[in-house]
């Protein structure tokens, strides 16, 4: 059974978010290297990947239900995020915003009764669990150490020690 309208076009702009999502690591990733924290640009840079997997998974899931995705403009990101603690601090906002989305999308899949979908943006509804609880294990690991001295180059370390997950 192919994707209804309605659910393909909110499909759509929840790939326009997941590509703005990307664009706003990246130009984090853009501060950090500016500030000589390479550990902490990896780790935007690897979001920045993630996310347009999040972006490209959900055009493809759409095109394989029959659907077809629009791509629309991706507005611009800020640029500047002040301290480390600051930066993280609009990581877990912004992945919080991007959950509730995604609930909303299943809510929205769910009252359609369109099974598919519900089970596809399950694996959503675990990955933004995930994303929430990183962004808060680092902000917490910053009130801790403070947004400068020799911790924040140990966490820094820490940060650039994460890799891509392994292609599934
Ligand atoms: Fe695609 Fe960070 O959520």
């Amino acid at each position: 059974m192919n994707i209804s309208k309605t659910m393909q076009d909110a499909i759509g702009e929840q790939v326009k978010h997941e590509f703005y999502s990307a664009y706003l690591y990246l130009s984090m990733a853009i501060q950090c290297e500016a500030n000589t924290l390479p550990g902490c640009a990896n780790w935007m840079r690897l979001q920045w990947q993630e996310e347009i997997a999040h972006a490209t998974r959900l055009m493809d899931y759409v095109a394989r239900r029959g659907g077809r995705i629009t791509l629309e403009a991706v507005d611009k990101p800020p640029s500047a995020f002040g301290t480390p603690l600051k930066m993280f601090e609009q990581v877990l906002e912004h992945e919080q915003s991007v959950t509730a989305k995604i609930h909303e999308l299943y809510d929205m899949a769910t009252s359609e009764k369109d099974h598919a979908t519900t089970a596809e943006l399950q694996w959503f509804v675990t990955e933004q669990v995930e994303e929430e609880e990183q962004a808060t294990q680092i902000i917490d690991t910053l009130k801790q150490i403070g947004d400068h001295g020799p911790e924040l180059l140990v966490l820094d370390r820490q940060l650039g020690a994460r890799q891509a997950p392994a292609a599934a």
